[in-house]
């Protein structure tokens, strides 16, 4: 078998590059459609203290660990670990983020797949008049339609990546973060400006701790790892793309602030359309596709503003679908030695297998169940309450425990030239904070706490 030559190994080419990549992969659907709906159910502001508080406590310190430890190893999750630990189990950690990356494309790509449908639906106008809910499980229920726009959104992304790191991800995200930014930007002051908003800041900003429950606390927790895109190697991954140059600890904060900024922006867009128009917070994983369709219907310019929303929604997937990819893609050719090509076409392939029963699971495939849930609710158990989680405890446990922060003390620092001033809490977050709180999350999100009693 042909070896891969590291020496010829692609990198970001710049700082920008790095932050819009990484950025990219961090906000997506997690942000724009599953942040606002879980705040919802959860009562808003009280729910957004306790997410925050993960977000700087347990997400920013893995973030970190995941750079250092990728650009240290300067290798693909595999070859990471390998380089890193030679000679344990833990290269066998590849194994399950790579199957955590297949896990989440199969039904992101599905979910993905709904919105770009929803983008000629928008600007034909098609949706107006239409009963919204209806016209959701139309979509989601027949067969060819949202199959096709699974497999666009799998084709666009292995078109943006194919080309490698620099030429490809760096070179797309770079165009596609700044049009994401704006295009939220006008929205919010759409949204700001509509009468009755503040009563949906209200909502988002201001703490009702009588609405959290304690099962509300853990899925802030999971919401963490999900957001961030941490926990199966998206970040080691794209770690060992940027360069020695760059500072780990400001890339680190700079990727959590700007996805925590868009979670926050997307839920300034949202509340307050949806007090405006009088409809439900906490309508559920529908909130996107059924409310708002119902709020710019009802808005002036509403056809413009709802078409700008998808595409806003459709722009922020595909560049988080590119790291999902990502991981696979290096692991194959430089674990296999095959071209990149060769390598992303065979990926694509089973990706395309793995998405046809999870596009199929709100129609044809409705009655094919596994402990009561569809292919897709399976998928997105699997990935969100178990393999994201578990890959977060390891990666707390390898670098707190077993190959110990004074051995990539240097990668933080870049050999001393920047000051590593909080290290001694980053390490007792890593060590204890961290790996107890996933713990119980795991237990919680298997129903091992509910069957104590606990919760
Ligand atoms: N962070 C992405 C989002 O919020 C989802 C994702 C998870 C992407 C894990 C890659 C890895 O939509």
């Amino acid at each position: 078998m042909a070896k891969f030559d590291f020496s010829k190994r692609d990198s970001f080419g710049s700082k920008i590059g790095v932050i819009a990549a990484a950025a990219g992969s961090a906000i997506g659907l997690g942000n724009i459609w599953k942040f606002p709906y879980i705040t919802g159910e959860n009562g808003g502001g009280a729910f957004l203290l306790v997410y925050l508080a993960c977000i700087a406590l347990i997400g920013l310190p893995i973030m970190l660990a995941e750079f250092s430890l990728g650009r240290k190893a300067n290798r693909n999750v595999f070859g990471a670990f390998k380089k890193l630990a030679p000679n344990t189990g833990w290269y066998w950690s590849g194994v399950l983020f790579n199957t955590a990356a297949f896990t989440i494309m199969s039904y992101y790509a599905v979910v993905a797949g709904w919105i770009f449908a929803y983008i000629p639906r928008s600007i034909s106008g098609a949706l107006s008049g239409q009963n919204f809910n209806e016209a959701f499980s139309n979509l989601n229920s027949s067969t060819v339609e949202p199959l096709i726009w699974s497999f666009v959104v799998l084709g666009l992304t292995i078109f943006f990546i194919h080309s490698g790191i620099k030429k490809g991800i760096e070179k797309y995200t770079k165009i596609l973060m700044p049009i994401l930014l704006v295009l939220m930007i006008i929205l919010m002051i759409r949204s700001v400006t509509l009468p009755g908003a503040m009563e949906g800041i209200d909502f988002l900003f201001a703490p009702n701790f009588s609405a959290l429950t304690p099962g509300g606390v853990l899925e802030a927790l999971g919401h963490a790892f999900f957001s961030l895109s941490l926990g199966m190697g998206v970040m080691m991954t794209y770690g060992s793309y940027i360069q020695k140059q760059e500072n780990l600890q400001t890339t680190s904060l700079q990727v959590v602030i700007a996805d925590t900024a868009i979670a926050l922006m997307a839920g300034v867009i949202i509340f307050p359309a949806v007090f405006a128009y009088d409809l439900e917070p906490s309508s559920g994983p529908g909130l996107i596709f059924i409310t708002l369709p119902g709020v710019f219907n009802a808005m002036q310019g509403g056809i413009i503003f709802q078409t700008l929303f998808f595409i806003l929604i459709g722009i922020a997937a595909l560049t988080s679908t590119m790291s999902l990819v990502e991981v696979v893609a290096s692991s194959v050719t430089e674990q296999l030695g095959i071209s990149r090509n060769k390598g992303i076409l065979m990926i694509a392939g089973l990706m395309a297998l793995l998405i046809i029963p999870n596009s199929l699971s709100y129609g044809a495939m409705s009655d094919v169940t596994l402990f009561g849930h569809t292919v897709f609710g399976v998928f997105d158990f699997l990935a969100s309450n178990i393999f994201l989680p578990v890959g977060g405890l390891m990666i707390a446990l390898f670098l707190g425990w077993f190959y110990k922060l004074k051995n990539i003390r240097s990668e933080i620092t870049n050999e001393g030239k920047y000051r590593f001033r909080l290290a001694g809490v980053y390490n007792y977050l890593i060590k204890y904070i961290a790996p107890v709180a996933i713990v119980i999350i795991l237990l919680y999100a298997t129903g091992i706490l509910s069957k104590l009693g606990w919760v």
